[in-house]
């Protein structure tokens, strides 16, 4: 069968690139078929766009094979381009000629129907069938290529940072185990898991971010970034957390923690307007079937001068609230999501920057403030998400750092010479964030659940297709 002369129906009803008239052949899938003793309609959608193309067939009883235009098969029409006369498209396909090429029989579950989000997890290998994941994942690709854009515009290398790794650069311990031992006979010495028999001679993890070794190639090339996916063993079944999820970590040489809060809001800013100016398929979509504001929204922050705060002042703002959280709020506390919703939805109605947290609660690699107390951490947190962004400036003098990873009793200081190293020849001032891409993905289109802006997500029990 001739495949290969097919036009895209995003050419015809998107571009508007087709001229009435042209012969046109279409791939796709039947998304509704209605049919009456003179004349049938066929929706087609080809994944192209969020539009269906209709298909118009006079006198369907000379077409048997229309008995086989079921919802769901796969098809390819043939006919001419006119203009319709019916309401919502300003095209259709007068069809000569239509093959089925995959039939589909009705126990195909996407008839149509609406379904919940927690029925379409299940079915995940068919999802991507629907209008609301066609969109996802559509958006999905085109916001990749905004991140890329932004950071190659601005003279940041994309590098590309091992998703195998010995250390744990979080030091949260949340690490899945990557290993070639045999789990039937693992071997022992001196009564613990001897490491050195396994495949990398040591233990060795999936990343749970692209950091440390970013840091080593931005002190060569000066700005970098890396978009991977890293995974993390969190036993948290939240709607916002993943087991493996897409982050976006830019690394600047020469960059203190005030350049990385206006790269990040600038960032931000970036691919907030992109979704509204470059993806309005989708996001019309969005503002109509999954959150009425979310257009508002991405409006707001893209106007907004984001809220800058020390995590010290933040506390205080809270306590003077007088607000009853589940987890009462004092100064040394991890903010939980209740105090920062708090703080980004109720107090400040847009987005805030907190900085300067407690050296206790943050990783080891952020610097030192004088105060000895706190570390130059920065976390970017926004309305209904919570936080979107970390980051930090980097600790870059050699003593201070080896000193904090002691008295934070981090395991093997010693095999992390090579993070020492760039301390020890040419230290230079450095920061960079990391921003979940998934995290962001929900904020731009309103979709309430991390598993659903990712095609096949990995959460606890689960990690189908
Ligand atoms: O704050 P985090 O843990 O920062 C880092 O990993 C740093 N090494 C980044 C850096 O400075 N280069 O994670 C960064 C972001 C979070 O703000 C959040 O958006 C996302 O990654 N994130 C998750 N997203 C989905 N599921 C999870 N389990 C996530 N954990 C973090």
């Amino acid at each position: 069968m001739d495949y290969k002369s097919r036009t895209k129906v995003s050419r015809i009803l998107i571009d508007d690139a087709v001229a009435v008239g042209t012969n046109v052949v279409i791939l796709g899938w039947v998304r509704t078929v209605r049919s009456s003793k003179e004349i049938a309609f066929l929706e087609v959608n080809d994944g192209s766009s969020m539009k269906n193309i209709q298909g118009v067939i006079q006198n369907p009883d000379t077409f048997p094979v229309l008995q086989h235009v079921t919802t769901g098969a796969s098809i390819r029409l043939e006919g001419t381009l006119v203009a319709s006369a019916g309401k919502g498209q300003k095209y259709e396909i007068a069809v000569s000629k239509i093959d089925v090429v995959g039939p589909a029989d009705d126990s195909y579950l996407l008839q149509k129907k609406r379904h919940s989000m927690e029925f379409l997890r299940e079915i995940a290998h068919l999802r991507p069938r629907t209008n609301t994941f066609g969109a996802v994942n559509r958006i999905r690709s085109k916001m990749a290529y905004a991140i890329h854009s932004y950071f190659q515009e601005r003279g940041f290398y994309y590098i590309h940072t091992p998703i195998i790794s010995t250390s744990d650069c979080e030091g949260a311990g949340n690490l899945f185990h990557v290993s070639s031992l045999d789990f039937e006979h693992v071997p022992h010495k001196e009564g613990r898991i001897d490491w050195d028999a396994d495949f990398f001679a040591a233990e060795a993890y999936l990343t749970v971010s692209g950091q440390l070794e970013a840091e080593l190639v931005a002190t060569a090339l000066g700005d970098v970034y890396t978009f991977g996916p890293t995974f993390r063993a969190e036993n948290s079944n939240t709607s916002r957390h993943a087991a493996e999820f897409w982050m976006i970590e830019p690394e600047m040489a020469w960059a203190e923690l005030d350049d990385n809060m206006d790269l990040a809001e600038d960032f931000l800013k970036y691919l907030f307007r992109y979704a509204l100016e470059k993806c309005t398929e989708e996001m019309d979509f969005f503002g109509q079937w999954i959150d009425k504001e979310v257009r508002a929204t991405l409006e707001g922050v893209v106007g907004a001068k984001f809220e800058r705060l020390p995590y010290t002042e933040a506390v205080s703002v809270l306590e003077k609230f007088g607000e009853t959280f589940q987890y009462p709020v004092s100064w040394g506390l991890d903010l939980q999501s209740e105090h920062e919703r708090f703080l980004t939805e109720k107090i400040f109605k847009k987005p805030v920057i907190l900085y300067d947290y407690p050296a206790k609660i943050k990783a080891f690699y952020m610097r030192m403030n004088d105060d000895g107390k706190t570390v130059r951490a920065m976390d970017v947190l926004v309305p209904k998400v919570g936080e979107i962004i970390g980051g930090s400036q980097r600790e870059e003098r050699y003593d201070v750092l080896l000193q904090r990873m002691q008295q934070m009793g981090i395991r093997n200081v010693e095999s992390y010479q090579w993070y020492f190293d760039i301390r020890k020849y040419g230290t230079v001032p450095h920061s960079g964030f990391g921003l979940g891409f998934e995290r962001a993905l929900m904020y731009i289109t309103g979709m309430g659940n991390i598993r659903d802006v990712i095609p096949f997500p990995r959460v606890p029990r689960w990690a189908k297709f």
